[in-house]
């Protein structure tokens, strides 16, 4: 990979893993090796990258993509019938999605989120967390609080 990278034919090289028991290894290696970027699992419902492996990146320049954002989508199920609390049009949140992604993007040390969907629609809802007003650390503890 780092010939590749060399000659130019890959820009970016990184690591990837999705479980929070990998995520001591993966720091071992951002530590110890020269990586772009680390594709790691983080959200409202799984925080433990917050630890360590986030504010590590931060202070080493590499770039964090997430995955699992909503937990494989296990998240919504947990707030199926509960409407969305009021004060989301603060942080312009029109869905349960979008409140979820922007927890996620608006930790520092969160290049950007990779959520997967299987429907148009959902994905047209999740764009909306890249628009509008980001929550600051007072209001993402607020959301976090939701599913606690
Ligand atoms: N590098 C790695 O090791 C690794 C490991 C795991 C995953 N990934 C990648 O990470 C990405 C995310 O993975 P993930 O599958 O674990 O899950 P996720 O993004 O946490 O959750 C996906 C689930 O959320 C639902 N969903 C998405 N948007 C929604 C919305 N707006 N409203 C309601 N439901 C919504 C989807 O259902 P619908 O289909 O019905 O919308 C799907 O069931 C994927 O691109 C995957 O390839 C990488």
């Amino acid at each position: 990979m780092r010939q590749l990278k060399e000659q130019g034919r890959i820009r970016y090289l990184g690591i990837t893993h999705y479980r929070e028991d990998a995520q001591d290894t993966v720091a071992q290696i951002v530590r110890s090796e020269r990586v772009d970027f680390v594709q790691i699992n983080y959200s409202l419902a799984e925080r433990g990258a917050e630890r360590t492996l986030l504010p590590l990146c931060q202070s080493r320049g590499v770039a964090v993509l997430i995955n699992r954002p909503f937990q494989d989508g296990r998240m919504f199920r947990a707030v199926r019938d509960r409407p969305l609390p009021a004060w989301a049009g603060e942080i312009d949140c029109n869905s349960w999605g979008q409140l979820f992604l922007k927890f996620v993007v608006s930790h520092p040390a969160v290049t950007a989120a990779i959520p997967a969907t299987s429907k148009p629609k959902n994905m047209a809802d999740n764009l909306g967390a890249a628009l509008g007003r980001m929550p600051d650390a007072g209001q993402r503890e607020r959301i976090a609080a939701l599913l606690a």
